[in-house]
Order: C-alpha cells, then sequence, then structure tokens
C-alpha cells in the first residue's frame, strides 16, 4: 500500500532508534533470563525475530521491511507535540530527548506483534507482509508460545523506563495502561471472532468491536506518549483521544480499501473482503439497510459456503450502492478524522519548531488515512 511521502519521511525519522530499542529490549531480557547463554533457546528467539522481520526462515540475519511502526512513531509525535518533558531543543538535533520514550516505543510495537501472531492463528493467514506467518512455519503450539513471549518482552521492555531514570510511578502508570490495553485488545478479538459466526451484528457493536481490537492500542500510544510529554492531563486526555479517532478511523479505511480499492492501490485483488466474505463494516451497515428482497439476498450469500463467483460479487457491490454504504463508510471515516483534528486543535501550542513539527505530522498521518476515503 502506497504511504504518502510525507508519512513516510515520518515514519522513516525514528525507524533507527525505535529498531534499535526493539532489539535493545530482547537483548536485555534474553540476557536476564540466561537464555542466550543457554544456547538451546536460539531457535525460540529465532520465531520472534523473524516475525520482526530480523531473521529470514532458516534464521539467518536479513532486514526485511516489515512493520510501518506506526504506533510507537505515533507514541513519540505524541511525546514531542506534549512537550517532550521540556526536553526538547531548539532545532533537530540533538536527539537524546527521544530516550525517555523509547522503552515504551519499544513495549507498544512488540505488543502490537505479539497480537499479530496470534491473530494470524486465528485468522488462519499463511502470509504476513508477503511472509510466512510463524503459525505456518514452526506449527499453531509454536506461534502460540512465541506469541506469549513477545507478550512478555513488551512489558519487560517498558520496565527498561526505570533504568533511565523514568519516575516509578508513572512508569508504574503506563504499565497498568499497557495491561489494560492488552485486556481491551483479547476483548476485541473475542468480539471480532463471534461476529464472524453471526449475521445480525449491529454496525453500533462493530464499532465497538475495532474500538477495542484496533483503536484501544493507538490510544494507550498517544497516551503513553503524552504521559511521558507532560503532566497536563488535558493534554494527555486529548491525545489519547486523537489516538482512539485515528485508530477507529484506520481500520475503516483498511474496511473501504477492502472492498472498493482498485488492483493498483492495493497489490491486491478488488473487493478482496467480499470475496472473503470478511464481516467489515460495508455488509453490517448494507444488512442493516436494504430493502427485503436484497437483504435476503446477501443473507443467502454470506452463509453459504461455495466460493463467491464474480458474477456474485458484483451483484453484492450493487445492493452496497443501494444501501449508500460507500458514502456512509466514508462520512464515518471523515468524523473520526475530524474528531482526531478536533482533539489535536485543543492540544496547547508548543512554542518550540519540534513540537510544531510533530503537531504538523500527526495531522499528516490523519490527512493519509481520510484519502482512503476519496478514492
Ligand atoms: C495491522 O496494522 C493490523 C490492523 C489493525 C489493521 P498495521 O497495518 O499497522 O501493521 P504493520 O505493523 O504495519 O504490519
Ligand atoms: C488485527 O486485526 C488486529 C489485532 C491483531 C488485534 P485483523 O485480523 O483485522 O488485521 P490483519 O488484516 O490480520 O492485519
Ligand atoms: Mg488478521
Ligand atoms: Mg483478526
Amino acid at each position: 500500500m502506497a504511504i504518502s511521502t510525507t508519512v513516510q519521511a515520518t515514519l522513516q525519522r525514528y525507524r533507527e532508534e525505535i529498531q534499535a530499542a526493539l532489539r535493545e529490549a530482547v537483548a536485555r531480557a534474553t540476557a536476564s533470563t540466561g537464555a542466550e547463554a543457554s544456547g538451546l533457546l536460539q531457535d525460540y528467539y529465532g520465531q520472534m525475530r523473524y516475525h520482526l522481520g530480523w531473521v529470514d526462515a532458516q534464521l539467518h540475519p536479513i532486514n526485511a521491511q516489515t512493520g510501518k511502526l506506526l504506533r510507537p512513531t505515533l507514541l513519540l509525535l505524541s511525546y514531542e507535540a506534549a512537550g517532550a518533558w521540556g526536553q526538547l531543543p531548539p532545532g533537530d538535533e540533538p536527539r537524546h530527548y527521544l530516550q525517555r520514550a523509547l522503552p515504551a516505543a519499544a513495549a507498544i510495537e512488540l505488543t502490537h506483534n505479539f497480537t499479530l501472531i496470534h491473530d494470524d492463528i486465528v485468522d488462519e493467514d499463511s502470509e504476513r507482509h508477503h511472509r510466512p506467518t510463524v503459525w505456518k512455519l514452526w506449527g499453531v503450539p509454536h506461534a502460540i508460545n512465541a506469541g506469549d513471549g513477545m507478550f512478555a518482552l513488551s512489558r519487560l521492555a517498558l520496565w527498561g523506563l526505570l533504568e533511565i531514570g523514568v519516575d516509578p510511578a508513572l512508569a508504574a502508570r503506563l504499565a497498568a495502561l499497557l495491561d489494560r490495553t492488552c485486556l481491551t485488545i483479547a476483548e476485541g478479538q473475542y468480539l471480532d471472532m463471534l461476529f464472524e459466526r453471526r449475521m445480525d451484528v449491529s454496525v453500533e457493536a462493530y464499532i465497538e468491536m475495532i474500538r477495542r481490537k484496533t483503536a484501544a492500542l493507538m490510544a494507550c500510544a498517544a497516551e503513553m506518549g503524552a504521559l511521558l510529554g507532560t503532566q497536563d492531563a488535558e493534554t494527555v486526555e486529548r491525545l489519547r483521544h486523537f489516538g482512539e479517532a485515528i485508530g477507529l478511523a484506520f481500520q475503516v479505511r483498511d474496511d473501504v480499501l477492502g472492498v472498493w480499492a482498485s488492483l493498483d492501490e492495493l497489490g491486491k485483488n478488488p473487493a478482496g473482503d467480499i470475496y472473503r466474505r470478511k464481516k467489515s463494516l460495508p455488509i453490517l451497515h448494507a444488512l442493516a439497510q436494504a430493502q427485503p428482497a436484497d437483504r435476503e439476498r446477501l443473507q443467502i450469500l454470506y452463509q453459504q459456503s461455495a466460493p463467491l463467483s464474480r458474477e456474485e460479487v458484483d451483484e453484492i457491490l450493487a445492493i452496497f450502492a443501494r444501501t449508500e454504504t460507500r458514502s456512509y463508510c466514508q462520512a464515518f471515516l471523515a468524523e473520526q478524522c475530524r474528531r482526531a483534528r478536533a482533539a489535536l486543535d485543543a492540544v496547547p501550542a508548543s512554542s518550540t519548531s519540534l513540537a510544531k513539527r510533530a503537531r504538523s505530522d500527526l495531522e499528516a498521518f490523519v490527512a493519509f488515512i481520510e484519502a482512503a476515503s476519496q478514492n
């Protein structure tokens, strides 16, 4: 998926520091358990390193560009926008001030990735980032265990805050926030699995599900960055709202692209989510809004097990057109982007150039997410 050059440049700016923090978190954890010295556990951590794009399936070092690092970048921008605890230098360098937020940035990315390892098992997905998934290579039991290990690694990474002198009470607050977020994500995954088997899911219930499954971690990233950056509770709350709104928008953007993106935009089959009968926002909206005959037809097509033909997919798209489902999804996305901008506008302006740049980068994230709806 093409990412706008502005957003790409922002993601690139912190990439090296985030990657170094991730590697350090893994190295310190394996040193602390004695795994590094044992020699028997290389393949276990190899599975995690593989998922993170550091080694290939034979565990030989590579540098695969896998995750976009969206969440840790959001955390660092939120930290800068909140004032970075008064440590921001006037210009772009030096970047020592970033150190304070890097353990949390590593923790958020490890949390995201542990959920992806488990999510690929749940969704029976054989590929992620055009590479075989962990369960596909090593089997489901090992993938569950690799995900569990990465969950613990993410918490250990966060406790690294104590070693760089962050107030223990603040570190404990962040740890509780991360734990609560992990629970919220698991709730979202539960609802997602439940909804896949039902035809009576309301749009409201779906939004509740994605708020937990996807938006909670973005909200957590923005809140953590803000908590490390300022003591002002309102700023923290506003940046948390910002994260939640773009999290909801990000998921619905995925839903819109999954149905209406062209081959060029997506690099994969148009209407892929219809072929997969994914219970995303478009189908739930159409089911709720369709006339009885159309609703019955959708129910039949989504409940039968035979693969959908091209003609049947066109039939579904025609029903989506009659229910004005695309406009509804676009309006939902636009509303979340409006909420995100309003939250950001309410963050007190800072005089430093880095805080200003962080705000404009966060605005660029919103613009990038919103652009999907305008195609
Ligand atoms: C994937 O998130 C999971 C969703 C919430 C759709 P990303 O698209 O941010 O995944 P990576 O980290 O870049 O792989
Ligand atoms: C991923 O959700 C969200 C979590 C792992 C919590 P999805 O299953 O919708 O996303 P992809 O398509 O696998 O990235
Ligand atoms: Mg999945
Ligand atoms: Mg899933």
